[in-house]
C-alpha cells in the first residue's frame, strides 16, 4: 500500500495543505473530493479507499472533471486495524503537505445478514465506528496549525427524525462489536438488525465526536489555543442512488436507485450528493468553520443531534471500549485516553 502522488503534474501550484477523505471513490466522498478540488485548488486531496483500482479510477475522473490533478490515492480498509495502522504509517512517511482535515465519510450498511471484519468485529460497528476511531487518533498528531476532523453521521441516529430506519439500540459496546455475546439480543429479521446496527453506528460517530471534543480541550488542543483541532458531526441527508444500498435485495435496490431519487425531489430531508458533498467540503475546509467544534450540522445548518448522542456516560463507555478493541496506546495519540474528565457544561448548551 502506498500514497501515490502520481497525479500531481509538474508546473502546477505546489499544494499547501492536505485533506484525507475516506471512502472517496464514489458517492458523498467523491462529491466532497470534487468540491475541495474545485474550490481549494492549492490543496492536495488524498482519496483513502479500500480498493486501489477503484480509487485510481475515481482520481482520474476527478482530474478530468475539475482540471485539477492534485489528488492521490492511498489504500485504507477500515475493516482491518492493521490496514488502518499501515495507512497512517505510510501517510507520515509520504511527506504530504501539512494535514488540514480528516473527513471520516466511508460507511456501509448490511441487510442480508451479519458479517465480520478482519479483527472479528461486527462489520457495521467495525468499519463505521472503530476503523474511524483508530484512524483519527493515529492522524491527530499530523494535523498541523488549525486542524479539523469531520465525522459523517446520519439523521438515522435520531429516532425523532423518523427516517424509516430502526432506532439505534445502545448496549455495552463490546456487544456492538460482538453481538453474539449479547445476553439479551433482539429477535429481529436480518434486514432490521442490519439497519439498526447502522443507525447505532451513526450514533457512535456522534458520541465519539463529542468525547473527542472534550479530550482535545483537556489536552490543550481545542479552539482558542495555538494549534487548535476541531471535530464536528455532519448529516448529509437522504441521498438515494448512492451505493449505500448495495446489500439490499433487488426490490429495495430498485426503489433506492430509481423511485427514491424521484421522491427525493419532494422529501424535506433529501439532498443531492453534489449539494451534500459541497456542504461537507465546506465544513472540512472553509474558514468560517475554523473556530467551530463539538457541533452537529444537518447539511449547512448547525443543529442539535439526538438527546442520546450527548450522553456522557455512553460516550465514555464507548471511548473506553474502543480503546480496548483497537488496542490504542497512549503513544499513538495526543489526547488522554484513560483519564476521566471533569463534568463540564453540556456541549449543546454552549
Ligand atoms: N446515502 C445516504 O442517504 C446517506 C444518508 C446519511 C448518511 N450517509 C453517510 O454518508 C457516507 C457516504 O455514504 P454514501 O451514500 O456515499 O455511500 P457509498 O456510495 O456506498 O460510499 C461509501 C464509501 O465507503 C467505502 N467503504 C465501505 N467500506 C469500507 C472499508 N471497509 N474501508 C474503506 N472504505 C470503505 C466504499 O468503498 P467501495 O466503493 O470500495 O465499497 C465507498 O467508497 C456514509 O458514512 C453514510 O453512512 C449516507
Amino acid at each position: 500500500m502506498n500514497i501515490h502522488s502520481v497525479f500531481i503534474k509538474a508546473g502546477e501550484l505546489m499544494p499547501t495543505q492536505t485533506v484525507v477523505i475516506t471512502g472517496a471513490n464514489v458517492g458523498l466522498g467523491f462529491a466532497c473530493a470534487r468540491a475541495v478540488l474545485n474550490e481549494h485548488r492549492e490543496w492536495h486531496v488524498v482519496l483513502a479507499c479500500r480498493s486501489r483500482e477503484r480509487g485510481e479510477t475515481a482520481a482520474r475522473q476527478l482530474c478530468k472533471e475539475t482540471g485539477n490533478s492534485q489528488v492521490s490515492v492511498a489504500e485504507l480498509d477500515l475493516a482491518s486495524l492493521a490496514s488502518v495502522r499501515d495507512f497512517a504509517g505510510h501517510f507520515v512517511q509520504a511527506g504530504s503537505p501539512p494535514l488540514h482535515s480528516i473527513v471520516c465519510n466511508a460507511g456501509l450498511q448490511f441487510s442480508q445478514g451479519r458479517t465480520v471484519t478482519a479483527d472479528g468485529f461486527e462489520s457495521t460497528f467495525g468499519v463505521n465506528h472503530l476503523g474511524h476511531f483508530l484512524l483519527v487518533h493515529l492522524l491527530l498528531r499530523q494535523l498541523a496549525g488549525s486542524g479539523r476532523v469531520v465525522m459523517v453521521s446520519s439523521g438515522t441516529h435520531d429516532p425523532a427524525q423518523r427516517t424509516g430506519l430502526p432506532a439505534p439500540r445502545w448496549v455495552n459496546p463490546e456487544f456492538l462489536a460482538f453481538p453474539e455475546h449479547d445476553p439479551q439480543p433482539l429477535q429481529e429479521p436480518a434486514g432490521t438488525a442490519g439497519r439498526r446496527a447502522y443507525s447505532t453506528s451513526k450514533l457512535c460517530n456522534l458520541l465519539f465526536t463529542y468525547e473527542l471534543t472534550r479530550r482535545l480541550e483537556a489536552a490543550g488542543r481545542s479552539v482558542g489555543t495555538a494549534q487548535p483541532i476541531t471535530i464536528n458531526g455532519f448529516n448529509p441527508g437522504l441521498m438515494p442512488g448512492t451505493n449505500l444500498a448495495r446489500d439490499y435485495g433487488p426490490v429495495q435496490q430498485f426503489a433506492w436507485n430509481y423511485l427514491l431519487p424521484v421522491l427525493a425531489l419532494v422529501l424535506p430531508n433529501a439532498r443531492t450528493v453534489t449539494a451534500s458533498g459541497k456542504a461537507l467540503a465546506g465544513l472540512a475546509c472553509a474558514s468560517e468553520f475554523e473556530a467551530v467544534t463539538g457541533k452537529y450540522f444537518d447539511g449547512r445548518k448547525e443543529t442539535a443531534s439526538s438527546a442520546e448522542s450527548y450522553d456522557r456516560n455512553k460516550a465514555l463507555e464507548l471511548w473506553e471500549a474502543s480503546c480496548r478493541l483497537t488496542r490504542l496506546t497512549p503513544a499513538e495519540t495526543i489526547v488522554p485516553l484513560e483519564q476521566r474528565l471533569p463534568v463540564a457544561a453540556p456541549l449543546h448548551n454552549r
